[in-house]
């Protein structure tokens, strides 16, 4: 494996290479669900690029970024097992200039829901991606559903701006009792934790309201919110898969949403059906 910090250096190695490259872009503390991005993408390219970037443009005043966890030896040992063929590891001042291009995440899709939580981090979260391929020129990039709305973005990105790349999207991995993974679950203190259980038990109880016919939004997150009423619910939505809300549920085309706040702990969930 190799690891690269350098940007020249990297574009000089991406254009050595032939054949299909996938890319996991991340802010390292990987963990299983990271993994997995990085399993498929290794399964399905001839060559594979892991990034490892804490994006300052995606973080507000105020959000964690100082004490967003970094683990650069364990992540490199991950990357080094599943296969990864290039880490890289870029340094802020090489990636971003002064006064530079801006992208604007889209006006309804980046500012409602996370966006509106969060406003102007998928500004962030698109500038840093666009630079991110520009400079690796993936075949493939693999996204998580976790974070569907990122994902749901990045793909408009690619249609609006004719980008020659797929985006792949990735099943969330879950522990064993439910809750996604996510590199902000090490903050959780124990009994935090096991409250931050509510919020894949109370999708889980979604996702059974539905197989029984339940259909209308409304009933669902009711129930829902009943199910999380211990912690600090920021929203519950039920939307399409361009993230249009729904009166109804409508089959495999839904995703229900839910960001809370554990403790100080903000943490989103969801789940497709
Ligand atoms: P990060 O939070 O490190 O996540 C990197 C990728 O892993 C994202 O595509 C995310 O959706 C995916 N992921 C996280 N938890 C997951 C889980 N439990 N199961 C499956 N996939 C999961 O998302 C970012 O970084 C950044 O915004 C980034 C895209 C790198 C831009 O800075």
């Amino acid at each position: 494996m190799k690891i690269i910090r350098d940007i020249e250096a990297l574009k000089a190695v991406r254009g050595q290479l032939s054949g299909s490259v996938g890319f996991v872009p991340t802010m390292g503390a990987l963990h299983h669900g990271h993994l997995s991005l990085i399993q498929k993408a290794r399964a399905e390219n001839d060559h594979l690029i892991v990034s490892i970037f804490v994006n300052p443009t995606q973080f507000l005043p105020g959000e964690d970024l100082d004490r967003y966890p970094r683990r650069e030896e364990a992540d490199r040992k991950i990357c080094e097992l599943a296969g990864v063929d290039i880490l890289f590891m870029p340094e802020i001042s090489s990636i971003y200039r002064a006064d530079e291009v801006k992208l604007k995440a889209p006006a309804y899709l980046g500012y409602i829901l996370e966006g509106n939580r969060r406003p102007g981090h998928f500004d962030g979260v698109v500038q840093v991606v666009m630079k991110l391929f520009g400079l690796t020129r993936p075949t493939r990039a693999y996204f998580g559903k976790k974070d569907a709305q990122q994902l749901r973005i990045l793909q408009k990105m690619a249609e609006d701006f004719f980008l020659p790349l797929e985006i792949v999207p990735v099943d969330t991995v879950r522990e064993e009792d439910g809750l996604a993974l996510s590199s902000r679950n090490v903050y959780l203190r124990p009994e935090e934790r096991e409250k931050a259980l509510s919020i894949s038990r109370s999708l889980k109880r979604a996702s059974r309201l539905v197989m029984a016919g339940e259909l209308e939004s409304e009933a669902i997150k009711r129930q829902m919110h009943e199910m999380m009423k211990d912690i600090d619910v920021e929203y519950v939505a039920i939307v399409d898969r361009d993230f249009k809300p729904l009166e109804k549920v409508e089959i495999k085309n839904t995703i229900i949403l839910v960001a809370a706040k554990v403790g100080q702990t903000r943490l989103i969930d969801n789940l497709w059906i």
